[in-house]
């Protein structure tokens, strides 16, 4: 979960997904009433990691103050400060090593809107390297002409043994100044270029944004799942980012924060916020990917693909038509209450993977179940108890399980009475299980 403790920024990066949030003209800088509140909810809620960004923050005034409270309040939760890099750097005396590490998010000297700031950044990580900061150098590439060895080259003169990288993300619904994915080929080979200058100097490249599965060419994916695996790994799905604004309103991530937005405080922990965010976004935009080609793509039909960042899914998707879970999980339970359950099994069928999570898994045992299909009602009451994490309706998969007749399939063989058939019409309308690829 990241926490925005400033919306104004000292940095000029052309492609920034925050600037949406700044042009609201809300608070700037976060209160320590709210740091408070924060502090004590991630005590509560055993939060595990925090990052403290903007914005940025070392513009906050209070920056010291606030590492300090998060220390003393939530000591089991792991800190670390998002910057840009161009502040003062007597500022890095206002906070110790001990209690936070920095990740700074460097340009090419070209990119920096003051010609000083680049050296103003070296100097910074160079001094927070001395002061004896756990620091992690990242890059974002947003056009197809940067420098390959930009990234490689600093990190070896800077001694890191890896940097972090994406492709910029563009904001939903906004002009955007990235890639867009009909240049993703030629970007890729220029990745890759920069991936290879950074094994010549043995440092790993961890991928921040995941990017498409189909971003890389094959032999180009097992050549950088053998050099940066911290890289492939990360490539494929995107899950629910949280960022926590001044205000403690949280978003999906900032390239989509003109969608929903929800109270920190109505949430008793990170993961239920989590859930939330994969409902009522993830599950809006997850239907189609970034490309045509993503809807016969097995990668993206079995969930281990998004299709690129959700921001990119703007253009194809229609919001009002879109298959969602909750949709489905409606339609099933429609059609079981009037008696059709090869109805609902075909709804099921035709699904896309991203609505198919435990209670639609679930209607389609009972349906299955009702139609005396009792392999294929295992095979569902047995799937959604694995993906859900639900204890109510964990019971009532478990019951239905207990009912399922072991042995032979009995395809099209011995429909359920009346009697049992009103006993597994209620399919809970609500969705908390966690996600398909865990
Ligand atoms: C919005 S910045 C704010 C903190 C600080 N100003 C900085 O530059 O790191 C927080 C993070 O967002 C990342 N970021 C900014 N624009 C992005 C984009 N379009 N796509 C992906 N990441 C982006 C930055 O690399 C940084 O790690």
């Amino acid at each position: 979960m990241n926490l925005v403790l400033a919306r104004e920024c000292s940095n000029s990066c052309p492609y920034c997904f925050e600037t949406t949030e700044r042009e609201e003209k809300k608070q700037n800088f976060i209160s320590m009433e709210n740091i408070a509140k924060l502090a004590a909810w991630a005590r509560d809620s055993e939060l595990q990691y925090l990052s403290l960004l903007g914005g940025e923050p070392f513009l906050h005034p209070k920056l010291g103050d606030i590492v300090t409270m998060f220390r003393q309040v939530c000591p089991g939760t792991e800190l670390r400060v998002l910057t840009g890099g161009v502040f003062n750097k007597s500022l890095l005396d206002n906070i110790s090593p001990k209690d936070t590490g920095l990740i700074f998010n460097i340009n090419e000297p070209g990119d920096y809107r003051n010609p000083k700031h680049f050296n103003k950044v070296i100097n910074n990580v160079e001094t927070a390297i001395r002061k004896g900061f756990l620091v992690l150098l990242g890059f974002n590439v947003w056009r197809l002409d940067f420098d390959v060895s930009f990234m490689p080259a600093l990190a070896h003169r800077l001694g890191r043994a890896n940097f972090r990288w994406t492709v910029a993300s563009p904001q939903w619904d906004c002009p955007s100044n990235v890639v867009e994915p009909v240049n993703y080929k030629a970007l890729a080979d220029r990745c890759f270029a920069m991936l290879q200058e950074a094994a010549k100097l043995n440092i790993e490249a961890t991928l921040d944004c995941p990017l498409p599965l189909c971003f890389f060419s094959e032999s180009q994916l097992a050549w950088v799942r053998q050099y940066h695996a911290g890289t492939a790994l990360r490539m494929g799905s995107c899950e629910p980012v949280l960022d926590v604004t001044p205000e403690l309103e949280v978003i999906r991530c900032f390239a989509l924060s003109k969608l929903a937005r929800v109270k920190l405080t109505d949430f008793p922990n990170e993961n239920e916020i989590w859930h939330w965010f994969l409902k009522n976004v993830d599950f809006q935009l997850l239907p189609q990917g970034c490309f045509p080609k993503c809807s016969e793509c097995l990668h993206f039909e079995a969930g281990r693909c998004s299709g690129g960042c959700l921001a990119l899914h703007e253009c194809i998707i229609d919001m009002e038509a879109q298959t969602s879970a909750s949709n489905l999980i409606l339609s099933m339970q429609e059609a079981i209450n009037t008696g059709k359950p090869e109805l609902a099994l075909e709804q099921y069928e035709k699904a896309n993977y991203w609505s198919k999570i435990a209670v639609p898994k679930f209607a389609a045992a009972i349906a299955a179940f009702q139609l005396g299909k009792y392999e294929e009602a295992f095979r569902y009451a047995s799937y959604a108890q694995d993906i859900s994490t639900n204890p109510d309706l964990k019971q009532q998969i478990s019951e239905l399980m207990e009912r399922i007749p072991r042995g032979k399939i009995k395809t099209g063989s011995s429909p359920i009475s009346e009697k049992d058939f009103l006993k597994y019409v209620s399919i809970p309308q609500q969705i908390e299980e966690k996600e398909h690829s865990a």
